[in-house]
């Protein structure tokens, strides 16, 4: 690890998991239970508004029961203690990453605890319910007031900072994604692309597993305490 200044941690669901918040793909996924085109694109809110703001009106009350796991905590701490430049950029809309002390963070898919105002254009935090159409807390219009998270056909946030982080990072790591939601699972290739490391943390390989130079597979609770234990202590 003597080389290694910059880092870009990736992470999906995968790493809240143990925290007890359901992945997407696989059994026990949400996509299992619902279809994608009807909760998560701008037309399934256009068609059917109030199914998709009870359906995070609910994951966002979830919140409220879970806790970050040692996965979400070692990120915390690589945070307070890694001299270097670090981004942790997060597909999770959950609030686990804060919660665990991370604060050099980028939410790229958008956060349950925001609120996007359609009639304004603000962005506001929001803890709540948005299936009774509060009043926007910038311009008081209510009804339009949507969750602020990246729908599939949305452009993820701050890809800019993004590419620029991998375009410089010497060590590229993923927790917990399955690589099946670009841009994100094409960040490996641009990070070999720029010459860094590449490591992937993930109970089962991911479809991009064959891009990363180390892949160890287990759980994100034991594998990222022992990385970040390394790569501080190394
Ligand atoms: N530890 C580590 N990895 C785990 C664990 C665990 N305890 N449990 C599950 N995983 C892995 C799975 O093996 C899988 O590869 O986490 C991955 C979760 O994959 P997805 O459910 O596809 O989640 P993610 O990759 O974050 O999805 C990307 O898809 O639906 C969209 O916008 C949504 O941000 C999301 C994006
Ligand atoms: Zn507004």
């Amino acid at each position: 690890m003597g080389d290694i200044r910059n880092i870009v941690v990736l992470t999906g669901a995968g790493i809240s998991a143990e925290s007890g918040v359901p992945t997407f793909r696989g059994p026990d996924g949400l996509w299992e239970g619902h279809r994608v085109e009807d909760v998560a694109t701008p037309e399934a809110y256009r068609r059917d508004p109030d199914l998709v703001l009870d359906f995070y009106d609910q994951r966002r009350a979830k919140l409220a029961s879970v806790e970050p796991n040692p996965a979400h905590v070692a990120l915390g701490r690589l945070d307070a203690e890694w001299k270097g430049k670090l981004l942790i950029v997060t597909q999770n809309v959950d609030d686990l990453h804060e919660r665990g002390g991370a604060e050099r963070l980028l939410h790229m898919h958008g956060e349950l605890k925001s609120a996007w105002c359609l009639s304004c254009g603000e962005r506001h935090p929001f803890d709540g319910k948005m299936a009774g159409y509060p009043a926007c807390a910038v311009c008081g219009v209510s009804g339009h007031v949507r969750p602020d998270i990246v729908w599939f056909g949305e452009m993820p946030y701050r890809m800019e900072e993004i590419d620029v982080a991998i375009a410089t990072c010497d060590l590229f790591v993923s927790v917990g994604t399955s690589g099946a939601v670009y841009p994100a699972a094409g960040f490996v290739q641009s990070a070999r692309y720029a010459g860094a490391e590449t490591l992937e943390l993930n109970l089962d390989p991911s479809e991009g597993s064959i891009f990363f130079n180390e892949s160890r597979m287990g759980r994100a609770g034991d594998l990222v305490p022992e990385w970040v234990d390394a790569v501080l202590g190394g």
